[in-house]
Parts: C-alpha cells; structure tokens; sequence
C-alpha cells in the first residue's frame, strides 16, 4: 500500500518534471540540436555515428538514437549520457526544472490527498472572497467605478475581495475543518502563517479543474501593485494561461486567440465582446503556454506593450512558434491608450477593431528594427542585418524567408546574396561533456524496428515478438516507424519484418550460445577440489543446450 502511494508520488514528480522541461532542453545541454522538420537532429553523444543520427521529437517528448539504439524520455537520456541511476536523474532533472521532490514523497504525504484538499479550500476561498466583496462599498466602488466591471463580468470572473483584518480567510476555513498545512499547501498563507491576502481585489486563477490560485490587486497605491499566489502543488505560472476557463469556446468557435500582458485587459475585453483573450499571469511566456494555446488555433494574436520589453517578449514568441506551427501576428494600435483594458475604457468598439487590424509579427519587429536605427549609416545597415537576419532564421518556411529576405534587401539598397555572406552568430553554447561511449546494441536496435514495423506498419502475421504496451516506449517506437519506414508499402514491411525476426532470432541464439560457452570456460577453469557433482550436471546440461540451438 505505502509502496502505491509511494509510487504514486513519484509518477506526479516525473510527470510534473517532464511538463516543465521540454526533451529538446535537457538534450540540447549536450548535443547540439538542428530543426529537420516536426523533429530535431544531431549527432550521437556516444560517438557512434557518421552522419547526425540522434532525433528528438518535442511533441511527443522523446528521442532516439538511431546508431546506438537507445531511446526514451528525458530521464532515460539523463541515465545514459551520465551513466547514473534513476534516482539520481530523477534528483538532477528535478534541481532542474526546480521540482521539489520532498514534496511528492508517499506516505501521509500523498499527493493526490494533498491536491484534492488545497483545491477544495481554494474553492471554499473563492467563495468566501466573493461573499466580502458584496459587504464592502470600498471594493464596490473599486470593481465597478473604476475598473467598470459589470455585475456579469464580476460573476464570470469570480472577483472577490479579502478582507484587511490579518486572519479572516484562515480563521474561516480553520472552522471548516482545514488545518494550516493544508491552506499552506493551497498558497494561501503568509510565511508568519496569516492570511497571504489582505484588502486586495482578488481574482481568482481557474483551470479545468477549479480554482488554483489568485492574483491580488491593491485597491489604492499600496505595494506590490499586484499579488500572486507561489508556486504550489496546483498552481505552475510557467504552465497558466489566465483567462482560457472562460475564452476557449471562443478560441475555438473563431479560431484565433489574443495574448494581452496584464489580467485585468483579459477581463475588460471579455466584457467588450473580445471573448478570446487570454494572458500569462505575472510572467514572461513560456512554451508551455504556447503549446497550450496551438492546440486550440493557430492563429496567436500578440497585444503587448510597443516598448522595449513588448519587442523582446515579440522575439522570443516568434523563436517557439514557428516550431510549434503557429502563425503569429501582433496587434499594435492602441489609439495612445497604455494598454487594452484603458483602450476598452475608452471605447470597446476600438478594441474589437483593433483585434482583427493585426500584422505579422515578423514584418512588426522588422519595422520596430528599422524604427530604432539610422539606415543612412553602414553602422545602421550593419546592425539592421545583423538583428534581421537572426530572426529570419526562425521563419521556417522558405519561401516565407526569402520574402523578408528580399524586403530586408531592398532596405538596406543591398542584395540578399550580401545578406547570406553575412556570417551570422548562433548563440554561442556550451555543450556538457559525454564520458561514456558505447557500442551500438545492434539486438537492441533489430527489436525496436520490428516492433516499431509490427505497431505502426500493420504487418500481422509475425509471431514471437512481445510488443511494448508503456508510452513513452510507444511513441519512442513511432518516431522510429515515421524516420525509418515513411512510405514503405505493405510487401516491404512484411518482407523487412521476416528479416528482422530472422536477424533477431539469429543473433539472439548467438548471444545464448556465447554466454553459454562462456559458463562453460568458467566451470573448466575450475580445480577438482571445486568441481562438484553439481557443476558436473550443469556442464552436462550446458553442452547438450548448445548442441540444441546448433541444430535448430
Ligand atoms: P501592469 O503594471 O501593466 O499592470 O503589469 P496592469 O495589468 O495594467 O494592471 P492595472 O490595470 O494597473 O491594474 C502587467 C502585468 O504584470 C503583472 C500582472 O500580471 C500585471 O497584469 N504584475 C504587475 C505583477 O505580477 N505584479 C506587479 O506588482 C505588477
Ligand atoms: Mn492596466
């Protein structure tokens, strides 16, 4: 039972380790990673290939080593390239991705237990900040007046307010049965063990599953201007996109989605109409969030401030989306207005105009360049091309990229020819050093092709080979089918897998053989004094298997 739980546990740390650290991360801090397609490529950090023979798939989180047949997750690559156990990779990757294990550890520490309770009291938070807003004129005046929320917008939202006084929330849930690790666990408490939230507007972070978290906003110039809850068992920022609960009917019925920097913009442009806005709460954007909004639509419409801040934030989106097939556009006009929510204040009719007035973001940034430069200077030309052309890099279409090309061109009164001369720098890396090199396990390699042929290419038929059921194996054996065997017809698979079973059962009997022989070298060896009647009989036994196989 402990053993369960324990396990458990676990699975929720390696699970959450693997949300927060994409496989082409922990991979590329060893070996330097090319786009080709859906996947990424490089060279085997065993030594064993001639040509780049390592893939990695983002998408499904796994690599293959096509030289030296190995292949998995992240854990399994840690394991391999370190030549450590699970437990340490498991400690490693977790330091990594900032997962505290202590955390997920069995015993009266259960996970789940522990999640279900932190988000039951999150909820009873919820509800309890609601009931204050409605006795509170001040925070009344606050939401309504000021911020212009409707009663509609303040339902939907679920806006609350926490009382000033030190421990009401705490004093409230502690009579409902909910003890101080618990609320601490939600990310409700302060390190002195009061309330976290005190006289704040409080909006509340939803996901499927219910309330995980709020942000706090200061009602009158009080600091921080906003509040957020930690990092908790249920609350990850780099994973949230603040608004989603509500605007992904939305996002899918219209099929674009527009990123706004702050929350309180989401909520002012739902009430506008402009259901499909989201953000990312208190933070920079993360590729998880991305990979979120893509499996919605991929049409990402950036809103964010036109300063320095808002570039690079434009820059960064545009390095993640291309490999995620989004096509990424940016909503710039605010009419002079600091942001949407002040723009919707103003007018919602300008907002909602200014949502479908978007441009790629690659033609934005390009003009953004050319605003900050002087392009009559070869200083200005030099750096122009410098910053153009490391973004065109991450514009994966080719003809899409000659286009920018050839207009980068035209600016600058050069040719693209001149542009390509240009050598520009990839972020320099500093790789970890592999110290195993390894021989290829080519047994190894024979069972994941048939296997992979057996799964993915419909060849039946073929008895004798156990099938992985695990997923990280199947989708291991997947890239494999898709690298190696794309396009085969059915006669070539079939006549591949009865070359790999032979070549398999072939070489597994030359492997039994061989550990055979060698038990049989150790029992000769031996003195008379060792040799008992017992190893006799073995010895026996052993010649007789191996005649055996040699006759098969
Ligand atoms: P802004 O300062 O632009 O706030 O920060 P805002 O969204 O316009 O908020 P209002 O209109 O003044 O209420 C943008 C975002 O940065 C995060 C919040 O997510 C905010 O929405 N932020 C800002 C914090 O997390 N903490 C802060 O103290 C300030
Ligand atoms: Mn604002």
């Amino acid at each position: 039972m402990l053993e369960a739980w324990y396990n458990r546990g676990m699975d929720d740390a390696k699970e959450e380790i693997r949300a927060r650290l994409p496989v082409e991360d922990v991979v590329g801090q060893y070996i330097e990673l090319k786009r080709a397609g859906r996947t990424l490529k490089g060279r085997s950090p065993w030594g064993v290939d001639k040509t780049p023979s390592f893939m990695v798939s983002p998408e499904k989180g796994i690599w293959h080593d096509f030289s030296a047949n190995k292949g998995g997750d992240i854990f399994a690559f840690v394991m391999e390239v370190e030549g450590i156990g699970f437990r340490e990779a498991l400690e490693k990757l977790a330091a990594q991705a900032g997962v505290e294990l202590a955390k997920y550890r069995g015993g009266d520490n259960m996970v789940a237990k522990r999640k279900a309770r932190a988000k039951e009291a999150l909820e009873l938070a919820c509800k309890y900040y609601q009931y204050c807003l409605t006795k509170n004129k001040r925070i009344i005046q606050y939401v309504m007046e000021k911020r212009g929320m409707t009663k509609g917008t303040v339902g939907n939202f679920r806006i609350g307010y926490a009382p000033q006084e030190g421990k009401a929330l705490l004093k409230f849930l502690e009579a409902r049965g909910y003890r101080a690790n618990e609320l601490q666990d939600a990310g409700l408490l302060n390190q002195y063990g009061g309330d976290l939230f005190r006289g704040r507007m409080m909006v509340p972070f939803i996901d499927t599953n219910g309330v995980i978290g709020f942000t706090a906003r200061v009602i009158d110039g009080g600091e921080p201007k906003y509040l957020n809850t930690p990092e908790t068992l249920l609350f990850n920022k780099s994973r949230f996109v603040f608004g989603l609960a509500q605007a992904k009917e939305a996002i899918r019925h219209n099929n674009f989605v527009v990123i706004v920097e702050g929350n309180m913009d989401v909520i002012s442009s739902h009430q506008a109409g402009v259901r499909e806005a989201v953000a990312t709460s208190g933070t920079a954007m993360t590729e998880l969030h991305l990979k979120t909004l893509s499996r919605l639509t991929g049409d990402v419409r950036l809103a964010y401030d036109g300063d320095a801040a808002g570039v690079k934030a434009t820059e960064r989106a545009i390095m993640m989306a291309g490999d995620l097939g989004i096509n990424l556009s940016v909503i710039s006009d605010y009419h002079g207005a600091k942001d949407p929510d002040e723009l919707i204040q103003r007018s919602p009719e300008l907002w909602q105009e200014a949502v479908t007035n978007f441009r790629p973001a690659v033609d934005y940034l390009l003009d953004k360049y050319e605003e900050n430069l002087d392009l009559s200077s070869g200083a200005g030309k030099r750096e122009y091309s410098d910053v153009a052309m490391k973004l065109l890099k991450y514009v994966v279409d080719p003809v899409e990229r000659k286009h920018y090309e050839q207009l980068v061109a035209r600016r600058l009164d050069c040719t693209v020819e001149d542009l390509h001369a240009k050598k520009i720098q990839e972020k320099p890396r500093r790789l970890k050093k592999v110290e195993n090199v390894v021989e290829a396990d080519f047994l190894k390699g024979v069972i994941d092709n048939l296997q992979a042929i057996l799964i993915y290419g419909g060849v039946t038929g073929v008895k004798g080979v156990e099938l992985p059921e695990e997923e990280t194996k199947l989708a291991e054996l997947e890239m494999v089918y898709e690298t190696r065997y794309k396009g085969w017809t059915s006669e070539m698979l079939e006549k591949e897998a009865k070359e790999l079973l032979a070549r398999y059962k072939a070489e597994s009997r030359k492997r039994e053989v061989d550990e055979l022989t060698e038990r049989l070298a150790q029992i000769e060896q031996m003195s008379d004094e060792e040799r008992t009647e017992e190893l006799d009989r073995e010895y026996e036994e052993i010649l007789k298997k191996i005649m055996a196989i040699k006759r098969a």
